[in-house]
This record gives structure tokens, sequence and C-alpha cells, in this order.
């Protein structure tokens, strides 16, 4: 019998309830043990993703592409240049012409409201790959690997150094929904969406959790339990990079800063990294860091996602 994200697409962090979040990560666990055993599962066979991608990837385009391959199913990829989103033809045309075609849709996009608009018209499952506004794929195997080291996710504190961008809108979804609390460690006037901040701080009150926004970074990180970075400069902002530089320098996780949080606290990031900004060389190397788990743990988590939305 088909579950209840059956059919249904990912575009926001938002759109897992708690108990969603668990299936999925409970899925994600049961794959990646079967993958670590060598024991095939097939449960994609037949099926076909479509992926687009209007900028660039390591990790969602060879995580999909495997995951899918793992699954006995087949992944295409759209490059810029091949469907050219938004020149060509219409985004609507695109989602009625895929789904002909496809049974789930993958979308790297800038523009939020493309992958929305995929998923508004598509007849199959839409899951955002990154946009200008979330990374909910990401907070997933973000989430499955801060369960892996802790062994729970509720009640933890993380603490997110750095840019107000889309992974720290997912991860403030994404621990609101799962009961951990949050603070997103800011320079001024590159805070998270005032908007999405309030939902959040909502949704983490019925789950016991604090979302939060901050400026404070030594007295953020004291006793947390996870800390969590990103680039200053996302893709789409490079002309920026310079001057974010200069603005984002007291923010890098260093081990000054690893040393006031909890001795046993994991470190992650997204990856790419650009060692020696937002976080040293040396934070990554060290026994709290987790980045690679956490990439490899895409894998795990988006065929557990696959699986469910279109399995
Ligand atoms: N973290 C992540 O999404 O990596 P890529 O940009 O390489 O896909
Ligand atoms: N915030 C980064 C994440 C990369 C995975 C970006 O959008 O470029």
């Amino acid at each position: 019998m088909p579950g209840k994200l059956h059919g249904r697409s990912l575009i926001s962090s938002k759109d897992l309830t708690t108990d969603e979040y668990a299936e999925v990560l409970h899925t994600a666990v049961i794959l990646k043990r079967q993958r670590r055993s060598r024991t095939p599962n097939l449960e994609l066979t037949g099926k076909t993703l479509a992926m687009i991608f209007q900028k660039p990837s390591l990790r969602t385009r060879v995580s999909f592409e495997v995951g899918m391959t793992q699954l006995g199913g087949h992944a295409i990829y759209l490059g810029p240049s091949d469907i050219k989103l938004g020149a060509r033809e219409t985004t609507e045309d695109i989602a009625i012409v895929l789904s002909r075609y496809a049974d789930i849709i993958m979308a790297r996009v800038f523009g939020h409201d493309i992958v929305a608009d995929l998923a508004r018209h598509a007849g199959v499952p839409v899951i955002n790959g990154l946009s200008d506004r979330e990374h909910p794929c990401q907070i997933l195997a973000d989430l499955q690997t801060v369960q892996e080291k802790k062994g729970r996710l509720a009640g933890l504190h993380m603490v997110y150094v750095g840019d107000g961008n889309n992974v720290a809108h997912s991860l403030m979804y994404g621990c609101a929904r799962v009961g951990m609390s949050l603070t997103v460690v800011t320079p001024e006037g590159f805070e998270p969406d005032a908007e999405i901040l309030a939902d959040s701080v909502e949704i983490g009150r019925s789950q016991n959790a604090t979302i939060a926004s901050s400026r404070d970074l030594s007295a953020s990180v004291k006793n947390c339990d996870v800390i969590y970075t990103d680039v200053w400069a996302s893709m789409g902002q490079e002309a920026e990079a310079d001057q974010r530089r200069q603005l984002f320098a007291p923010y890098q996780v260093n081990e000054s800063v690893l040393a006031r949080a909890d001795a046993e606290c994991v470190v992650l990031h997204c990856l790419p990294a650009h060692y020696e900004e937002e976080i040293t060389y040396e934070v990554t190397r060290s026994r709290n860091s987790a980045i690679f788990d956490q990439a490899e743990n895409r894998l795990h988590a988006q065929k557990a996602l696959m699986v469910l939305l279109a399995g």
C-alpha cells in the first residue's frame, strides 16, 4: 500500500511533518545498512529520474544519479545548456512534458519560484535539489548524520554560523520539525528571511525547540551539540565574495570556536568548503568533524526520499 508520502513533492523543508522526517530518516538508515551489506534493493526498477541543473553540483548530481542506479532505475542529467530553463520554453511546459517520460523530477535552480512552479505543473513528484531559498535534501542528510553521531535529534542544540542562506532556511524548518533547537548566527544584514524565522519559531515551539537568530557567535556556541557552517557567498553571489570575506571574517569556525562547544560537538558543513574562510581545514579534519559522513548520507537520505515519493 502506498504511504503518505507517495506522489508528493519536496520543495521546502517545511513540507515534511515531524512523523514524515522520522519515516524518511528511518528508511535512510535501512538503505544505508543494505548498501553496507551489499544487499540489493531494486525498488525503483524501470523508473527514471530527470535532473535539471541551472547551477553546478558535485554531491547532488552524483548522489541522485548513483542512488537511482543502485535502486534499479535510471537518471538523466539535464544541464544548463540542455533545456535552457526559462529561455527556450515555459517552466509549465517543461514540467508537463517531463512528467510524460520521467517518474521523478529533481531540479537545482536559482529562483525558488521555478522549482515551486515545476511542482505545480508536474504530474510526478518534484524534488528541490537547491534553490536560492532552500536546500531540503541537504537537511535530510544533515539530520541523518546528527542522529548517527548523537543517537537522537530532539533536545539537541545546533548553531549554524555564517550567511542566512538557503541551507540556513532549510535547517530552520528541519530542526523545528524534529525538535532540535537552532541558533542562526550571522553578521548584521545577513540574517535569515524574517518570514521563515517567524514560521520556524512557531513550528519549533510546538516541538519544544527554540529557533533563533543572533549575532553573538561566542555566546551562541557555548556548550552546543552541533556546529554547522556553509560558504559565505553562495552560487550566484560570486560578485559579492570579496566584500563578504571582510564582513564575515569574525564568523569563521576555527579551533577557538570549537573549544567553546561541547567536547563531543559534531561539526557539519554541506560542502563545497572554502578552507580558511568560513571554516579552517584543521577543524574539518578534527575528531569532531562529520562532514564526509554528511556528504555520504546525501546518497542514503535521497534514496529513501525517492523510494517513499515514487516507489
Ligand atoms: N552540498 C551540495 O549540495 O553539494 P553540491 O553543490 O556539490 O551538489
Ligand atoms: N549555500 C550554498 C550551498 C551549496 C551546496 C550555495 O547555494 O551555493
